[in-house]
């Protein structure tokens, strides 16, 4: 693939702060959803089982038909994107409905995700599939979920038989939905499935899935060597509250190198480092020849926390996110609105990767009454162009979500969609957000007149 450019005269413009920007041709615009948050009707996975336990969901929430994406809804949406004038979408399997019984996949599940890869490819949309995102068959679950011995090669197994079967139609890959995040809320803390709570679990948890992606990258490309293969991963930046401050920096450090170094520093060098081993272990899964096991890297940023020294959090690091900018609710937070974190992150990405193609693949943010959202995506568009302008690879860039999905322990109160869903009726209406996006697509970038305050 070769590299896409901005013009040199677009780029210093970017860089002076004008308004009007321009992406590099063939920029991807699209949305990203996932298996369980959009299909409904989903019985199979630890996922279903943990929302029949009391509590675990905010109101006692259930995905229960979600989208209907399975039911035939999916198709609806794809046309509705293209109608915005987006060019990608972003989706997941769902590996429990695939693989429902240990070695025994579902041909009739198979064809269904055919059939809608091949609608959004008429519609001419370019899709990125992911291979998981968060949600294990039950049978895995049981064995003990990502501690499970035998889980990375299993999810190997299944990634060999995605790929031959659904290759043909899926131009982008990805693995894993961001490991780090999965590790912090399922293993470290008690929010998620399998709801370890125990922070040598989550360390155990987080090698495991970085495992489980070296072996599914090799495992689609043996099956089909001309595929692309990303990993997503989760990068908020992590600054300290007081800059002045030696405490702050030590501790917004110590939970930037948990969360976001180890990860990076495994894939790029792969390796294992503390805390994802006591001594540093080779990774040789994580190598092929020339370089790192990637095709490209997925990026989801919401925003940046500021983190304060506080003793009387050793579970974290000694470090306290301070919440009075973010977004959030009671038991979740996706940062303070800070693009020039995205900016960052790409550019860091992009040191880390220097041959890697990278893509957005989530960026956006719940807004019951849309009024903040609409600034936001021009914001963080912004940043990404300033980010190519500065030498990174940036090849696309997906909003969270294209409609109101299932938002795992928030369940349905935390709309994230451009399109709102009225889960009576199944009725989608298109907020501002929607709007302003499509106006983003269609011009590939951003104009003067575009500009939301
Ligand atoms: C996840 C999505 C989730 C979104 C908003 C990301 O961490 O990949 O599944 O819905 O954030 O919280």
């Amino acid at each position: 693939m070769s590299r896409p450019t901005i013009e040199r005269e677009d780029a210093s413009r970017a860089q002076r702060g004008a308004s009007a920007i321009t992406f590099p041709p063939r920029f991807l615009w699209g949305t990203a959803t996932s298996s369980h948050q959009v299909e409904g009707a989903q019985t199979q996975s630890d996922w279903a089982a943990w929302e029949a336990r009391t509590g675990r969901i905010h109101g006692g929430d259930r995905a229960g038909r979600a989208c209907e994406w399975w039911a035939g809804r999916a198709e609806e949406d794809f046309a509705r994107a293209r109608t915005m004038g987006h060019s990608a979408i972003r989706l997941s399997l769902e590996w429990s409905r695939l693989e429902p019984r240990p070695g025994v996949f579902d041909e009739g599940a198979f064809d269904r995700y055919a059939r809608l890869l091949e609608k959004a490819r008429e519609l001419g949309l370019t899709t990125m599939v992911g291979l998981n995102h968060f949600t294990l068959p039950y049978w895995l679950a049981v064995r003990g979920s990502w501690l499970a011995e035998d889980a990375p090669d299993r999810f190997a197994r299944y990634a060999d038989r995605c790929a031959r079967r659904l290759g043909d139609l899926v131009p982008l890959w990805t693995t894993l939905n961001e490991p780090s995040v999965l590790a912090l809320m399922g293993y470290v803390g008690t929010a998620w499935p399998p709801g370890r709570g125990n922070p040598a679990l989550g360390m155990k948890a987080l090698r495991a899935q970085l495992v489980a992606h070296g072996a599914a990258f090799h495992a689609v490309h043996d099956a089909r060597p001309d595929a692309q293969v990303g990993l997503v991963i989760n990068m908020p930046a992590l600054d300290p509250f007081d800059p002045s401050s030696v405490r702050d920096r030590a501790v917004a450090a110590a939970q930037d190198w948990a969360f976001n170094g180890v990860v990076l520093d495994a894939l790029a060098h792969a390796r294992f480092r503390f805390p994802l081993a006591l001594r540093e272990e080779r990774a040789p899964i994580l190598r092929v020849s020339g370089g790192p096991a990637l095709d490209f890297v997925g990026l989801n940023y919401y925003g940046r926390y500021r983190v304060r020294f506080d003793a009387r959090h050793p579970g974290e690091l000694f470090g306290r996110r301070d919440a009075r900018d973010t977004v959030h609710t009671d038991s979740n937070d996706w940062g303070e609105i800070h693009p020039e974190g995205l900016t960052r992150q790409l550019l860091r990405l992009s040191r880390t990767f220097p041959r890697l193609p990278l893509y957005v693949t989530e960026n956006g943010m719940f807004d019951p009454t849309d009024t903040r959202r609409p600034s936001y995506l021009v914001s963080h568009v912004r940043a990404v162009h300033d980010a190519i302008a500065q030498g990174a690879d940036v090849r696309g860039y997906f909003v969270w979500s294209l409609l109101d999905n299932f938002e795992w322990a928030e369940g349905w109160s935390t709309p994230f969609g451009l399109l709102a869903l009225d889960r009576a009726t199944q009725a989608r209406t298109a907020r501002r957000s929607a709007d302003v996006y499509s106006a983003i697509c269609r011009a590939n970038g951003v104009s003067d007149a575009m500009e939301v305050r």
